[in-house]
């Protein structure tokens, strides 16, 4: 796919079925994601792909990471909880670890981290599949980096469920770039 198109399509799916990517394709899409740009090399970024049995790991952590939280969830709070990894047949953590450094504050790494999610997000389209970046209470949250057994200074920024795109697909904004861009010349 032309590389401005994949960019400019791209679209977040909220529904998706098999098929999920290969094995093989999952290299490919790692590889792109650390080619984001990361100042000093520091190499923030780290991934979980999950599928199949997995999603009832990640289910297991969701639900008592939940729970932890919230002593008092409702039936239809543990049912939402419990079945969420099972939203899209692959999911991608996303893991920011930022290393100190007299130069690179946490933030830039942070937001490497970000760039990696959105050239997994663009790889994924260029290869025909779907994905929607999600956060909710299992992003930025302590409890879950825990039961992830994640190195202290280690944060979830994300999960980026991942298949094919099922469903309709919404239509794209058009944009009025006056309203975002400033031309000095
Ligand atoms: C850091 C981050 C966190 C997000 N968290 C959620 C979320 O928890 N739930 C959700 O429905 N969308 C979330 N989104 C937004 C979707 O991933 C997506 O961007 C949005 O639905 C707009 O669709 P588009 O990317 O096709 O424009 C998040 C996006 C980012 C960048």
């Amino acid at each position: 796919m032309d590389a401005l198109k994949n960019i400019t399509t791209r679209n977040s799916a909220r529904e998706l079925c098999d098929p999920c990517p290969s094995v093989d394709e999952m290299k490919t899409v790692f590889e792109a994601a650390l080619r984001a740009p990361d100042h000093a090399w520091l190499r923030p970024s780290q991934f979980i792909q999950i599928t199949g049995d997995g999603r009832n790991k990640l289910s297991k952590i969701f639900i008592e990471t939940a729970r932890e939280l919230n002593k008092e969830l409702t039936d239809i709070q543990i049912t939402k909880y419990t079945e969420a990894p099972f939203r899209a047949p692959m999911i991608i953590v996303l893991i920011s670890n930022p290393k100190e450094h007299p130069k690179v504050p946490a933030v830039e790494q942070i937001i490497s981290t970000g760039c990696a999610g959105q050239n997994i997000l663009l790889s994924l389209n260029a290869m025909g599949y779907g994905a929607i970046w999600r956060t909710g209470n299992f992003a930025f949250n302590e409890l879950i980096s825990k039961r992830l057994e994640l190195e202290s200074s280690a944060q979830v920024i994300g999960y980026i469920y991942t298949g094919t795109t099922t469903g309709k697909n919404k239509t794209i904004p058009i944009h009025d770039l006056e309203d975002y861009v400033q031309i000095w010349e």
